[in-house]
């Protein structure tokens, strides 16, 4: 699977993923182009809670009023910047972007009872790929704007977007081994889900808080030109498994 040829892809690796160092160097030996969305949940949470702000979660997306948008940037930007040096010190020179930068994640509030979440309206690709034509590998910290200002993009459905936008896999990295039919049991993992059957598990609270917005995402980049979507553990061998259909759960149409 993994040769000179191998495929590029777009893969989002979960703010849950605390212990990067493993995934990096997963990610460093990948032999193809790769164009990275990163999260920082946690650690926004962390930095939230320190200067004293409450969060509140909807649908496993962060509430985010006005005065707490510029911390969830600074702390999504430092986060991207530390990515970018652990990358580039395995041998894989990586730059940090966020989706403010050359107005790549052009996007809306998505619910005006949310604050400052946004949904991402248009993807300007063309800095991504001139990035790759330098060699170097883009990480994208998922900020969007509107003409008001920057707008916390929950980092999957950033990265469906960019995914559909490119029309490259979409992989979503996170701290469990994919979307499981018992969160507690990661035996129970589907290794296929249908649209239909994501919709059904997210009705029956099965798929919730921070997968719901990971499957629909998945889902979103398939619907935009994606060629397939997988929700998958960050760690060695995740690609190469990935691409051989031995892990993760697959999305389909
Ligand atoms: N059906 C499910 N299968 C797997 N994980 C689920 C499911 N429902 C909810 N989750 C939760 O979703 C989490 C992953 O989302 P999230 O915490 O936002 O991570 P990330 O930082 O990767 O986006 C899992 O750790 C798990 O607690
Ligand atoms: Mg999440």
């Amino acid at each position: 699977m993994m040769g000179s040829m191998a495929q590029a892809l777009l893969v989002k690796i979960g703010g849950s993923l605390r212990e990067a160092g493993e995934l990096l160097d997963e990610l460093a030996g990948y032999p193809g182009p790769l164009i990275l969305v990163h999260g920082g949940g946690p650690r926004i949470g962390d930095w939230l809670a320190r200067m004293g702000f409450e969060t509140r979660f909807h649908r496993g997306l962060r509430v985010t009023p006005p005065e707490q948008m510029e911390l969830v940037e600074m702390v999504l930007t430092t986060l991207g910047k530390e990515l970018a040096a652990g990358l580039s010190r395995r041998g894989r020179p990586a730059v940090a972007l966020s989706g403010r930068d050359a107005l790549m994640l052009q996007a809306r509030v998505m619910d005006k009872a949310l604050g400052r979440v946004g949904e991402v309206e248009r993807v300007n690709v063309a800095p991504l790929q001139g990035v790759l034509q330098a060699g170097l590998t883009p990480l994208v910290a998922p900020i969007g704007l509107d003409e008001v200002g920057p707008l916390n993009i929950n980092a999957d459905t950033a990265a469906g977007a960019v995914a559909g936008a490119l029309g490259l896999p979409a992989v979503f990295l996170t701290d469990v081994v994919g979307v499981l039919r018992d969160p507690k049991d990661p035996s129970s993992r589907f290794p296929v889900l249908s649209r239909g059957e994501a919709q059904a598990l997210i009705d029956q609270g099965i798929i919730a808080g921070g997968m719901i917005p990971k499957v629909e995402a998945a889902l979103n980049a398939l619907a935009q030109g994606a060629p397939w979507a997988a929700v998958a553990q960050g760690g060695p061998g995740v690609l190469e498994g990935l691409l051989g259909g031995a892990l993760g759960t697959r999305l389909v149409g």
